[in-house]
């Protein structure tokens, strides 16, 4: 539609726009623009606004309308994506976690040292995500060197914003699927160098352990050094399942909890992410909270894998930063529009469970103690897919809202379009609103029962990539 935006254009916005402001702040602007300069956000307002820029200012700039049943959203940040196992989404959900690993997870990482395969994947996984949205990605791709590059390419190329990462395991893997460990840092060292030779603001190498078990303390800690002398993130997987913070505490004794497992090699540094924390302890949350360590919260994959219920309020309450992870191909969906929905059924379930008190007779009264307890709501789990996954991941200078000097990071959703293209606002529910609340029930709408048929467009730094 509007092929020639590139990010080096001028264009002017105009329509509704909806971003966050924090986890409880949002911001509505009906008939809003949004001026974008070499893929910068550098104006936004009413569009009245801009009507009074001098004619010499306006002249520059390409104007794109929407209608009203469009409006302007930041684009959705995955902060936990495999992009390699995108080819066994779905197989296995029926296993806890060490076993899917190694009976689905491990064996197909394992095809991605041909590198023929991995291009004709990543070059859809980069397409799809991007296609529901994700305009940051945060990607584990495998522990090869020649295939974690493909990956960096292909974000590169299609324009997408991502954090790439070449996965690091030299213990408790399979012989066909582990790494010696001067090998890894070696092969980490030349990855990083090759995705710094690509000279794209877009494009960041992370630092990636697997996860605690898979890696040798030493190895640990050579990681966190990398991190270090190259100023960069760093992702991993912490306390997703019972049996896996067991084994964890076995294989590293003297440890008095996981986190500090992490902690004693360095990992937990205030630009690192650590997916699931479904059953952190309060000590963790707490040193967490000191080493401004951030969350990838990933519902579907915490149910799929019965991991347990994540109490995000909890981590937010505990003062962390927290967005939310598809965690493909423990989440089985790819849009983060369906973590979103998770997300909030997720907080609803335990909302539940902390009111709810089971009898000795199977029935079910309220638990005064916890009828505090509320869950999260649709515009809070918004905030959580866009600014709170841009804090997570240290990027909120650069993308999560409409932030003047940030990248114009956007998608034009049409509430009219695809999944609900036979819906029109039943007259009775809409005849008394203002123009405002008839705007947040189009939210409500594509929030709830959307797909990437509604969404339009996708921006990444002004670019149209979608
Ligand atoms: N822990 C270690 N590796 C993985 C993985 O690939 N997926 C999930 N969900 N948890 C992990
Ligand atoms: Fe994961």
């Amino acid at each position: 539609q509007y092929s020639a935006i590139d990010n080096m254009s001028r264009v002017a916005y105009f329509g509704n726009i909806f971003h966050s402001l924090s986890f409880t702040e949002s911001q509505t602007i009906l008939n809003g623009f949004i001026a974008v300069e070499s893929g910068k956000i550098i104006a936004i307002g009413s569009k009245a606004d801009y009507t009074s820029w001098s004619y010499e200012h306006k002249k520059y700039f390409v104007e794109v309308q929407l209608s009203e049943n469009q409006f302007l959203m930041p684009g959705f940040i995955d902060t936990h994506i495999h992009a390699p196992q995108v080819p066994n989404i779905g197989l296995g959900l029926d296993k806890p976690l060490m076993e899917w690993l190694n009976a689905y997870t491990f064996p197909t990482e394992t095809e991605f040292k041909d590198k023929v395969f991995a291009k004709a994947v990543y070059e859809k996984v980069v397409h799809r995500t991007l296609s529901c949205g994700t305009t940051t990605a945060c990607y584990f791709a495998t522990i090869h060197k020649a295939s974690s590059a493909i990956l960096a390419d292909e974000a590169y190329s299609q324009g997408q914003r991502a954090l790439v990462g070449k996965v690091a395991m030299n213990q408790y893997s399979p012989d066909h699927y582990i790494e010696k460990l001067e090998d890894s840092i070696k092969d980490n060292e030349e990855f990083i160098q090759y995705v710094k030779s690509l000279e794209s603001d877009l494009i960041t190498p992370i630092i990636t352990p697997r996860f605690a078990i898979t890696c040798s303390m030493e190895m640990m800690k050579k990681l966190a050094k990398l991190a270090s002398t190259y100023d960069l993130p760093i992702q991993s997987h912490i306390s997703e399942n019972l049996d896996e913070i067991k084994f964890t505490l076995d294989i590293f004794p003297g440890h008095k909890s996981y986190a500090e497992v992490y902690d004693t090699a360095g990992l937990l540094t205030n630009k690192c992410i650590m997916a699931h924390c479904v059953h952190l302890e309060d000590s963790e949350i707490e040193l967490f909270a000191k080493r401004k360590t951030s969350v990838a919260h990933c519902p579907h994959s915490n149910t799929n894998l019965r991991s347990g219920l994540c109490d995000v309020k909890r981590l937010i309450n505990g003062g962390l930063k927290v967005g939310l992870g598809t965690d493909i191909s423990g989440g089985n969906r790819i849009s983060i529009l369906d973590s979103i929905r998770a997300a909030l059924d997720v907080s609803h379930h335990l909302n539940f469970m902390k009111k709810q008190h089971v009898l000795g007779t199977g029935q079910v009264s309220v638990n005064e103690e916890n009828s505090q307890y509320e869950p999260i709501d649709y515009k809070q789990a918004i905030f959580l897919a866009t600014l709170g996954g841009a804090q997570a991941l240290a990027m909120d200078d650069k993308t999560g809202n409409f932030q003047i000097g940030k990248s114009f990071d956007a998608l034009i959703i049409d509430s009219y379009v695809g999944a609900v293209d036979d819906f029109v606002l039943p007259k009775s529910l809409t005849e008394h609103l203002t123009a405002l609340e008839k705007f947040e029930k189009l939210l409500q709408k594509f929030i709830y029962t959307g797909d990437d048929r509604n969404i339009i467009n996708v921006f990444v730094d002004g670019r149209q990539v979608i």
